[in-house]
């Protein structure tokens, strides 16, 4: 299990009303490359977290990285870990945050990625996350 976090800035021509059509399709391609994934967005940001197949995520980055409905992606942490998926076997699950400060503050867990993670599960319940019933069981 390959794990990836990011936080970038949301691109100017970016709106919140195309969310869902984003998670959508990446709901879609995440489920066929095995790979399950939280996006985080408070409208100014997003922090992503993907965990799957190490070639997936890292294939899966690569066009992510690339995408122009975001820009100045840091990543905050990745690597390898034998822990079983933290997530429900749904390809993406959106959280949205009324606090701009709350996924920047991330930005400060650089390096570590289970301290990063770790964080993440800390500040989830100060988001509204959709179909919050499965992540919270899998915890
Ligand atoms: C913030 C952000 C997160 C994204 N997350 C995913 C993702 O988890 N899975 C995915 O397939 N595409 C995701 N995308 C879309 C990809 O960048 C890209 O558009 C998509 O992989 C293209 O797929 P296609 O060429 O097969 O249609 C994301 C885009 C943005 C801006």
């Amino acid at each position: 299990m390959f794990r990836y976090v990011y936080l970038s800035d949301v691109s100017p021509e970016f709106e919140p009303y195309q969310m869902g059509t984003l998670a959508q399709q990446a709901r879609i391609k995440n489920r066929m490359l095995d790979v399950t994934s939280l996006l985080l967005f408070d409208g100014l940001h997003f922090c992503q977290y993907l965990e799957g197949p190490e070639a997936a995520v890292h294939q899966l980055m690569r066009e992510i990285g690339r995408d122009a409905r975001h820009c100045t992606l840091r990543t905050l942490g990745e690597g390898l870990s034998s822990n079983p998926r933290r997530l429900p076997d749904d390809g993406l699950l959106v959280g949205y945050s009324t606090d701009v400060f709350l996924l920047s503050s991330l930005g400060k867990h650089t390096g570590d990625v289970d301290e990063v993670v770790a964080r993440i599960w800390q500040i989830l319940p100060r988001l509204d996350v959709d179909r919050s019933a499965d992540w919270n069981r899998r915890e």
